[in-house]
This record gives C-alpha cells, structure tokens and sequence, in this order.
C-alpha cells in the first residue's frame, strides 16, 4: 500500500482532539497509535524519514519542568513532518513577571499553533488547556498523573520485541507512587492485555492500588522468574517530601536491577527504563548497556511514536 494510502487508513481510525492520558484511550485507539508509529519506523529504516504532511503548521513545546528525552523527541518529531516548532521553557520566561500559565498558553496559541505539546508540575494542567484553548493538546508529564507518550513507546518497544502485549508478565519497579510513567503503562498494558505486577517499598506503593487490575509485590527477587520485562522506574527525589526508604544503597540492594538479578531472571528478559537513569541505584551500568537493556531503543522509538501522536491529532483536526 502506498505511504499516503496507509496513513489515510490508519487516521480514519482516529477522532480524538487531544491525548491527554491512556486512562481515556481505548485498546483500538492505543494500537492505532503503534501502528502508525511501526509505519513511520518502517519509512525511515528505507530512507524516507521526512515528510510533508504538516507543513505550514505550528507545534508549541511548554515545557513548565526539566526535559531531556520527551522535549527534543517532540521538536525532532514535529521537524521531521515539516511543521513549524516554537519551543517555551519557563525559565527566562515572562512566568517571572506575574503571567500566568493560561495566559502564557494563549498568548503563544495567538501565534498560529495547531498543536500544543505541555509538560507541568500540576496534574490538569494540559486538561486545562485542551478545555480553555482551540489547539490539539498533547500531555508530555503532568506532575505524578500520566505521561502518555512515555507509556506509548514503552509499549511498541516491548511489542517490537516480544511480538505481543497480550499475555506477557510486565514488572513495573520503584517509585511507583510519584510516577506518571507508572499509571500510564498500567492503564495501556492493561488494556492491551498484559499481566502487570507493581514492585518496590511498601511506602513507595500507592494504598488500593489492585483496585486498577495489577498485582503487587515487595520482593523483587520473588518475582524475577516471572518477568518478560522489567520497567526500572526512577526515584523521584524532587516529588517526595520525606524519606521512604532508609538509604539509596539498601534501595540498589533491594530493588536495583544487576548482573546477578539478570542471571536469575527469564534468559530474554528485556529490560525498559523511562530515564533519566540513576547509574547503581534503579540499575547497575553494566545491567543499562547490556544486552537485555533497550533504554536507547526507547528513545529511538519515542521519535517515531510522537511523530504517530502529532500526524494522527493534525489528521483529526483538518478533518473537519
Ligand atoms: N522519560 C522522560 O520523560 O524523560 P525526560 O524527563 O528527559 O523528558
């Protein structure tokens, strides 16, 4: 089929405005989103890594909270279909004269922006926007909420690997509390089918967290034989405001993932983190660019899913 056929097919499965979150998305809509995503992967593996489709459109960056990975594979992705890009970082911005963040959004959507790309502290913040704006929104992390796009790559990098969702055992590890990654993956794993299992400190454990459809585990040694992946999921230090565990070594000791654990683990076990990585607490360096290891894979894919994210939304919005 030709490229323009396949991607007309794809985006007559999509209406949605915004993505917001994968609480919202059904199964039908979050494989929408990977197959478009394998489409674009598949193009660039031939050379054709550029495209047309949104020239003359402009995507909006906000980003209200340090970025490494989401902020430059957003701007490369909307680069890449030939839109326009503004990018916005609070700092130096006029935040510091008293502006507020709905005025600094719409004063950069009376700039022609079709799509607008938010990351903040605040969980609502990009829902706010998508309700007080006329541009798509695309939700880059809203405080300890959801981070969509995180959870989308994770998945097609684990369906790129394992062939499937459906049936697979996924370990989410760590902060499981203060992390949007975490409920994002629940909710789209879940959807798709996954045994999901949430492992780490109790007190880094959110109470009734069953009641979303995932087991629990305090253990990682318990549950390593059982694993097809494993998500290492950052500390968030920034979000916590007291201690949850004695110390970041007793943490490693615990729940940090090393050549030992790898040894006892499934022989394909793959292993996924969100990054930023912490180097001997989430994982040991030889565990992060080892074999099982596909973190840069993850950020490769990222590229490919944004670019899924803004063409399937630009599609949605011209239609009509
Ligand atoms: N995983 C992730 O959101 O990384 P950044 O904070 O660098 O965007």
């Amino acid at each position: 089929m030709a490229e323009t056929e396949r991607l007309q097919t794809l985006a007559e499965r999509w209406t949605r405005r915004h993505i917001l979150g994968l609480e919202e998305l059904s199964a039908d809509e979050i494989t929408t989103v990977l197959d478009t995503a394998a489409h674009f992967k598949e193009l660039a593996a031939k050379g054709h890594a550029k495209h047309r489709t949104l020239a003359g459109t402009v995507v909006a960056n906000l980003f209200f909270e340090p970025s490494t990975r989401t902020r430059t594979s957003f701007s490369l992705a909307a680069k890449r279909l030939s839109a326009d890009t503004v990018d916005f970082s609070a700092s130096g911005s006029s935040l510091s004269k008293g502006e507020t963040f709905l005025d600094t959004a719409r004063n950069i959507e009376a700039l022609g922006v079709t799509l607008m790309v938010v990351r903040h502290r605040s969980p609502g913040a990009p829902h706010l926007l998508a309700r007080r704006l006329r541009v798509g929104v695309l939700n880059a992390g809203d405080g300890t909420h959801e981070h969509p796009t995180q959870a989308l790559l994770d998945i097609f990098t684990i369906r790129e690997h394992c062939g499937r969702i459906e049936g697979l055992t996924v370990a989410l590890v760590g902060d499981i509390l203060h992390s949007r990654v975490a409920r994002s993956n629940i909710w789209g794993l879940k959807k798709l089918g996954a045994r999901v299992i949430v492992c780490g400190p109790s007190t880094l454990i959110p109470p009734q967290i069953e009641r979303l459809g995932v087991e629990v585990s305090y253990s990682l040694d318990d549950i390593l034989p059982e694993v097809d992946c494993i998500n290492l999921l950052r500390i968030q230090f920034e979000r916590q405001r007291s201690h949850f565990f004695p110390s970041i070594r007793e943490y490693a000791h615990l729940f940090g993932m090393n050549r030992e654990r790898i040894r006892r683990a499934r022989r394909n076990v793959l292993v996924l983190a969100p990054g930023p990585i912490n180097r001997g607490v989430e994982l040991t360096p030889e565990v992060a660019d080892g074999p099982h290891s596909v973190i840069l894979n993850q950020v490769t894919n990222g590229l490919m899913v944004r670019m899924a994210c803004l063409e399937l939304l630009h599609r949605a919005a011209t239609r009509g």
